[in-house]
């Protein structure tokens, strides 16, 4: 029988401003899953990162399973409710359409799904982020999948020899799902050519050419195309399959190290390095930096281990520390060129009335 792992994630709500969740939202998120989940899933674990809560789902039911989407749907509409009566700020921020219509994907939440048959031992990693888009992972993805100045089993492993698959979406086709396939690494060119792109050009899954086996998949969506305006970022999650055919635990943790500048940050409109951090941490500094969580696991017959804190770790204060410096750095220069996202990716709020307001005002000399 083939394992399903799903994660669905969304911000509900948070406590002074966009930090983080309630302790009663989480709660009630984890008993409506408990209560209202039994049939359906074999197991789930509840985390947040910053504002958002992401759920991962262990099951049999496949991927994009309508029936696991809706009860991700109806825990997060519960939490609502608990939000809302708490006063929480956002109550419901990422749930943009007023009823469940068979998937979530295009609904406000993010997704990431895989289906294979389960390994004897069968160790991933589940990343969330706060305060950024799913481009985000695009350069992680592209160091631990084909570079081995990162991950050394590309040539130290006889597993990896023949490299990996990309399936890459073009973010800005709206109509439907615009993707490509690349080989890593013969058209290593061309893969870095488009994931150069975060905001255009998103990773949405990785896979194995020696065993044909699915490795990563993140999520793609792009709220301000599903709601036409700012309504917060995307706060993208992703799963990870490690060792054997797949990069080893500590090569998928490794290009997080960079803290690589990303877009988000404050008002999802900035650029600020991705710090990676502890479970369920909040934000802070300029409603970032922009943040993320990586959580091991081991599934077994559908059951999950407890989460392994994977950037809970001496090691990573010290990238902590680099990362808030990168973060200092930057923000020195306010809205200033690369320290605010260009226009292109502010058109969806509040600076399209100021610019049309000031546009007549422009004369051109004759
Ligand atoms: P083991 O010797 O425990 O298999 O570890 C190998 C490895 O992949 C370390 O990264
Ligand atoms: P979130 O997308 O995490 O809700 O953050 C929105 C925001 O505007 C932060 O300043
Ligand atoms: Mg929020
Ligand atoms: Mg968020």
């Amino acid at each position: 029988m083939k394992t399903t792992l799903s994660i669905i994630k969304a911000d509900i709500g948070s406590i002074g401003g966009h930090i983080m969740p309630s302790k009663k939202l989480i709660k009630r998120v984890i008993e409506y899953v408990e209560s209202e989940g039994k049939k359906l899933v074999t197991d789930f674990f509840v985390s947040h990162t910053g504002d958002d809560i992401a759920i991962l789902f262990a099951h049999t039911n496949g991927v994009g399973y309508e029936q696991l989407h809706k009860l991700a749907w109806d825990a997060f509409i519960a939490g609502t409710e608990v939000a809302k009566k708490q006063g929480l700020y956002g109550a419901g921020q990422d749930l943009l359409k007023d009823s469940f219509s068979g998937n979530v994907k295009g609904m406000g939440p993010a997704v990431a799904e895989m289906e294979f048959e389960e390994r004897p031992n069968e160790p991933f990693v589940m990343f969330a982020a706060d305060k950024t888009d799913p481009g985000a992972y695009n350069l992680p993805l592209y160091l631990m999948f084909c570079d081995p100045m990162y991950n050394s089993g590309l040539i130290l492993s006889p597993n990896m020899a023949k490299g990996f698959r990309f399936v890459i979406m073009d973010v800005a086709h709206t109509e439907g799902d615009k993707v490509i396939e690349l080989n890593a690494p013969e058209e290593l060119y061309d893969i870095a050519a488009l994931l150069r792109d975060n905001e255009r050009y998103v990773v949405e899954s990785v896979w194995s050419r020696e065993t044909g086996e699915i490795a990563a998949v993140a999520c793609t969506s792009r709220l301000h195309n599903i709601a036409g305006k700012y309504t917060g970022k995307d706060d993208p999650v992703m799963l990870v399959r490690c060792q054997g055919p797949f990069p080893a635990t500590g090569e998928v943790l490794a290009p997080f190290n960079l803290g690589h500048y990303v877009a988000g940050f404050m008002r999802g409109s900035h650029t600020g390095p991705l710090m990676p951090v502890k479970m369920n941490s909040s934000v802070s500094f300029f409603d970032g930096p922009p943040v993320v969580s990586a959580m091991g696991f081991c599934v077994h017959e559908q059951k999950l281990t407890e989460a392994a804190d994977c950037f809970d770790h001496p090691y990573w204060d010290y990238i902590r520390n680099n990362v808030s410096r990168k973060a200092t750095e930057i923000r020195q220069q306010g809205f200033s060129g690369a320290a605010m996202l260009p226009y292109s990716e502010l058109e969806y709020g509040g600076i399209v009335k100021k610019m049309e307001k000031l546009e007549p005002k422009f004369k051109v000399r004759g």
